[in-house]
C-alpha cells in the first residue's frame, strides 16, 4: 500500500509532464504560429490595401480602373469574393458570369493577380473592406489627384519622362525600356510591356490613369514602382502626354524591333568597352596608389631593419 502511492504520484506527475511538454507546448506553439501572424497580417491590411488596391479601387470614392468597393459583400457572396481576390482570372477563364459582367463594366480591363494574396490575406482585406463600407467616409475614398489643367510644357515634360530624358525622381525605371509609343519611332520602345499610346482611353480617363500611376498594381510594374513611386508633378506630365496621345493609331512593332535589336547590340558592346575603361581607370587610380604605398612602406622598412 505504502509502495502504491508514490508510484501514483510518480505517474501523476508524469502524466502532467508530458501535458505540458507536448499538449501544452504544441498548444501554445499552434496559437503562436496561428494567431500571431493572422493578427499581424489583420493590422497590415490598411497599407496592403492603400499600396495594392486603392490604384484601382476606391471605397465609397467612385469607380477608378475598377469598381468602387463599398458594400461589395451585398452584391456577391463572401467565398467567392475572396476567390476572386486571390486569383481573379481563374474566374475569368471559367466563364463565370459575374466576373464576365465586372470585367465588360470594367471595359474589358482585367484585374491582375496580385502577388502575395493569400486567403488570409484575402479574408482579412475583405473584412477591412466591410469595415470601412459602414463608415460615413472611408479612409480610402479616393487619392488627392491633380486637376490643373494640362499645358504644353505638360505634354513636353511627360514626353522626355517617358523617354527617360528626364530622369523620374524617386528613380523608377524609363518607361521607354519596356512601352512603346506612337511618336517614338526612331528609338523603337520595349516590348516588354503594352504600347501606351491609347492608355488614357484604356484606362478610362485623368482620374483613373493618374490612380494607376500612383502605384501600379501589375505584376511587372508593381516591384519597380513599389519603392520608387512615380510623383505626382510626374504623374501629372505623364498624364498630359497620354491625354494628347489619345486616339493616334500605335506603334508600329517590326521596325522599331529591329531598332532595339541594334540598340541593344550597340547597347552591349558599349558597356563591355566601358567596364573595361571603368577597370582600367580604377586599377590606375585605386591600386596603384595601393602598390606604391606598400612598395614605400616595404622600402621605408627595409630601410629601419639595415
Ligand atoms: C490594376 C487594377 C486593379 C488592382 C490593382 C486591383 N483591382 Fe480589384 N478589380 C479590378 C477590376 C478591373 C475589377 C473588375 C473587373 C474584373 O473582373 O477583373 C476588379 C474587381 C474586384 C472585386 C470584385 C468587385 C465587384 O464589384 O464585385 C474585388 C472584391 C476586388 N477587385 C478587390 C481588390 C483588392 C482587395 C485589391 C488589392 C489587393 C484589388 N482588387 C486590386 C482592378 C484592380
Ligand atoms: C521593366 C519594364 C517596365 C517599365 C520600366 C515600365 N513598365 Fe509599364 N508595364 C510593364 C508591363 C510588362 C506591363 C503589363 C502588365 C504587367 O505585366 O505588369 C505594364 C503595364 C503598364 C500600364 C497598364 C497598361 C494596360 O494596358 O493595362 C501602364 C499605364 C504602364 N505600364 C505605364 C508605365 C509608365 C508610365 C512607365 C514609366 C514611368 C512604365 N510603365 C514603365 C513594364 C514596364
Amino acid at each position: 500500500m505504502a509502495t502504491d502511492v508514490p508510484i501514483f504520484r510518480l505517474n501523476r506527475a508524469w502524466v502532467q509532464e508530458i501535458r505540458v511538454s507536448l499538449v501544452g507546448r504544441t498548444i501554445l506553439l499552434c496559437t503562436l504560429v496561428n494567431v500571431f501572424p493572422s493578427l499581424l497580417w489583420s493590422q497590415d491590411s490598411p497599407d496592403f490595401f492603400r499600396q495594392n488596391c486603392m490604384n484601382c479601387h476606391t471605397i465609397g470614392g467612385g469607380r477608378l480602373t475598377g469598381p468602387d468597393l463599398k458594400d461589395v459583400s451585398e452584391r456577391k457572396d463572401r467565398e467567392w469574393l475572396i476567390g476572386f481576390m486571390m486569383n481573379p482570372k481563374s474566374y475569368l477563364d471559367s466563364g463565370d458570369p459575374y466576373a464576365i459582367k465586372i470585367l465588360e463594366e470594367s471595359r474589358n480591363v482585367p484585374m491582375p493577380t496580385l502577388p502575395g494574396m493569400t486567403r488570409e490575406r484575402s479574408e482579412n482585406l475583405l473584412d477591412l473592406i466591410d469595415a470601412e463600407s459602414k463608415l460615413t467616409e472611408s479612409q480610402f475614398k479616393g487619392l488627392q489627384i491633380s486637376n490643373k489643367p494640362f499645358n504644353d510644357a505638360d505634354r513636353k515634360l511627360g514626353r522626355d519622362i517617358f523617354l527617360g530624358k528626364h530622369r523620374l525622381e524617386a528613380g523608377g525605371a524609363a518607361c521607354i525600356s519596356c512601352h512603346s509609343m506612337h511618336d517614338v519611332t526612331t528609338l523603337g520602345g520595349g516590348r516588354l510591356g503594352p504600347d501606351l499610346t491609347n492608355i488614357y482611353e484604356r484606362l478610362k480617363g485623368r482620374k483613373a490613369l493618374s490612380a494607376w500611376l500612383v502605384a501600379p498594381g501589375t505584376e511587372t510594374m508593381q516591384p519597380i514602382f513599389k519603392n520608387h513611386p512615380i510623383s505626382n508633378d510626374e504623374i501629372h506630365a505623364l498624364v498630359a502626354y497620354f491625354e494628347a496621345s489619345a486616339g493616334e493609331s500605335p506603334a508600329q512593332p517590326t521596325s522599331s524591333r529591329i531598332a532595339l535589336l541594334f540598340l541593344g547590340l550597340m547597347g552591349s558592346t558599349a558597356a563591355v568597352f566601358g567596364f573595361d575603361a571603368i577597370w582600367k581607370r580604377r586599377f590606375y587610380s585605386v591600386r596603384q596608389p595601393l602598390v606604391d604605398a606598400n612598395s614605400h612602406q616595404s622600402s621605408r622598412s627595409t630601410k629601419a631593419h639595415s
